[in-house]
């Protein structure tokens, strides 16, 4: 267990309700870690505001403003460093990585994805498993590598597809198990329980299995009993 806080930094375009998973485990203490830096390419992000409600520095770095992805990625990477940030936690910011930030962070930069992967990966996941017809959904964070939604699996958690189940229904279905296992994700991290070993991470002190399976239609568990 280390006794240092853990400097975090967290890249979003969007709401940010991943983020403020994060910040409400970190304010309730079971959570130890410190977000260092909020960072935004949407001036417009929700993240943002969020950032400054919680007295979180939060930078704002246009895009636009750069030759092309490697080198907005190498500014990201100053801010990241100049804040001393040592884990990154990508929450929905909806831009495709390069090797200069992955490479400056290698096993320190993490994402979530509204899709159980390997299956569903890049844009509009949840669309994709509805329109797929599968009974069970769910969402995984993992370890960013050089391709889309490929690198190692950390926690996933599943939900069942409802029949009735829109792409925003099952997206805010989905959304109740992503604000559970990002800061669990990030608590492993911070306490040095993850370790890679080629594609698998490796969790050390994990709890004893106990079966806790389900089938979606549930139906199926009570067919021995009729
Ligand atoms: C989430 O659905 C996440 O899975 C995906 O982007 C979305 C971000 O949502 N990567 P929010 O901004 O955290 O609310």
């Amino acid at each position: 267990m280390r006794s240092k806080t853990l400097k975090i930094g967290v890249l979003a375009s969007g709401s940010g309700t991943n983020l403020q998973s994060i910040i409400d485990r970190i304010e309730e203490g079971t959570l130890q870690a410190e977000i260092a830096c909020v960072i935004s390419n949407n001036v417009g992000a929700f993240a943002l505001e969020r950032a400054r409600r919680h007295n979180i520095p939060s930078v704002y770095l246009d895009h636009r403003l750069f030759s092309g992805r490697s080198a907005y990625d190498a500014a990201l990477v100053e801010t990241l460093l100049d804040h001393q940030v040592e884990l990154v936690v990508l929450a929905g910011f909806m831009r495709i990585l390069t090797p200069v930030i992955i490479d400056a962070f290698p096993m320190k930069i993490m994402n979530i994805h509204p899709a159980l992967l390997p299956a569903f990966p890049g844009l509009h996941a949840q669309k994709q498993a509805l329109d797929y017809g599968v009974k069970i959904a769910g969402c995984t964070v993992h370890f960013v590598d050089a391709g889309t939604d490929t690198g190692p699996i950390i926690i996933q958690a599943a939900v069942p597809v409802q029949e009735d189940d829109t792409e925003e229904t099952l997206s805010a279905r989905i959304q109740v198990e992503e604000h559970r296992i990002y800061p669990e994700a990030v608590r492993l991290f911070v306490e040095g329980r993850l370790r890679t070993d080629g594609r698998r991470v490796i969790v050390s002190g994990q709890p004893e299995y106990t079966s806790n399976s389900f089938a979606n239609p549930s139906a199926l568990y009570s067919l021995g009993d009729t």
